[in-house]
């Protein structure tokens, strides 16, 4: 039997050496147990950041993370898909899209994360409902999968614990940006997770992590390539996050505009791309269903509503609004040609809806709404952009990080498609 040590895999990668089985098998165990030390790992995640990982090493990282602790088995009587979106901005899509796929036929186990930096977090803007509650018990959810068809919380800590500790640490170490790292990190969250189909939406733009096309394209094959590797049926759709989705940023707010596209209204891009994964999801679980029908029809908003009551939440409930307003409005007359994504992200986390520690609280009712997208007429004084805060010194702050974020022209922008590509494995 080889006996492994850190400072040997370390090496080796240093070296632009491929990482055997059993060198990642041993390291990533050894390091979940505490026998490999913080500064290994960091070590380690850097020379996998300069030397990267080809695809066996990266499915083989990824069982090892997921063989790290424990896997949930969703025997729920109906066909399992989940969807896992990269992160952006005014992206509150799982809010309609899970209890609209549920209402076609699937079961939906939506295990999410809270939001950190610009892009905002699932788990944040429900809890802006009151009395809704994120954290479940593995016997909760499969008995919400069995009887509302969908559920969304927070992922046990059984879950990948691997990815748990080393996300912590890639995040202090300049590590986090790299596509073999980025790629098992979410995939073994997903495998754990135990659903028979998987829809990724790998978001490309300035408020998206992956900025180029190039980089997305290649994180959503990195993705698609450990599903298909781990028997999953999985697709990727390449989506474009130049521009805020929909017209809420922040929390309750996102959730108000969820509840208007799940009762039929709602804004035309938030529509679009919620149809397009649930078309997607759908056909991945082998369920034939129209899902514009179905939202259209209003079933979706039952089974939300069903599935905010079986969390403790109440649906009719009036949410928080932010107490101090401030709008900002054109300067001249024209079409809006820009509203900037990372810019929108940045100044409604400045307002409070994001956090900048992973222990600070949000502001359910903080938060930016866009009167204006690109595209749309504008006349001079026209308010384009509400802020909401529960903290008015937040708002300087916040409007210095939307200078340069939007901007009127003479002439109407190019439009850019939403659903970029599709990859499917
Ligand atoms: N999301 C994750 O879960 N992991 C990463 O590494 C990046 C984004």
């Amino acid at each position: 039997m080889t006996t492994h040590t850190a400072v040997d895999v370390i090496r080796a990668k240093r070296d632009g050496a491929r990482l055997t089985d059993a060198q990642i098998d041993w390291v990533v165990d050894a390091y979940t147990r505490g026998a490999v030390a913080d500064e290994q790992m960091s070590a380690l995640a850097m020379a996998i950041f300069l030397n990267g990982m080809d695809a066996a090493e990266t499915a083989q990282w990824t069982r090892a993370m997921v063989d790290s602790g424990e896997k949930l088995s969703l025997d729920v009587g109906r066909p399992t898909v989940d969807k896992h979106s990269t992160g952006g901005v005014g992206d509150k899509i799982t809010l309609p899209l899970a209890p609209l796929v549920a209402a076609c036929g699937a079961a939906v186990p939506q295990l999410s994360g809270r939001g950190l930096g610009h892009t905002g977090g699932t788990l944040d803007k429900l809890e802006s409902i009151p009395g809704w509650r994120a954290q479940l018990s593995v016997d909760e959810v499969m008995s919400q999968l069995r009887s509302v068809g969908a559920v969304i919380c927070a992922a046990t800590s059984g879950l990948a614990p691997a990815d748990k500790k080393l996300y912590a640490l890639r995040d202090v170490t300049a590590t986090v940006e790299a596509i073999p790292l980025i790629a098992s990190s979410i995939m073994s969250k997903k495998i754990a997770e135990g659903a028979e189909a998987l829809v990724l939406d790998v978001k490309v733009g300035s408020g998206a992590f992956m900025k180029s096309l190039d980089q997305a394209r290649a994180l959503a094959s990195a993705l698609v390539s450990i599903g298909v590797d781990h028997g999953l049926k999985i697709s990727a759709l390449l989506t474009d996050m130049s521009v805020p989705l929909g017209r809420a940023v922040g929390n309750s707010v996102e959730v108000t505009e969820s509840v208007e596209v799940l009762r039929g209204g709602g804004p035309a891009d938030i529509i679009e791309l919620t149809v397009a994964l649930a078309k997607e999801m759908l056909s991945r679980a082998g369920i034939s269903a129209d899902p514009a029908a179905v939202l259209a029809s209003g079933e979706a908003y039952e089974t939300w509503a069903r599935m905010i009551r079986a969390q403790g939440g109440d649906p009719d409930a009036p949410l928080p609004v932010g107490q101090h307003k401030h709008v900002v409005t054109a300067t001249s007359d024209g079409y809006l040609t820009k509203l900037d994504a990372y810019a929108v992200g940045v100044a409604a986390w400045r307002l409070g809806a994001g956090r900048a520690r992973k222990e600070d609280p949000v502001q359910p009712g903080a938060g930016i709404l866009c009167l204006a997208k690109p595209g749309d007429k504008v006349t001079k004084d026209q308010p384009l952009l509400e802020l909401y805060t529960e903290t008015p010194d937040a708002i300087p702050a916040a409007l210095e990080s939307l200078t340069g974020g939007h901007e009127i022209g003479e002439t109407p922008p190019t439009r850019t498609p939403l659903v970029i590509d599709t990859i499917r494995g």
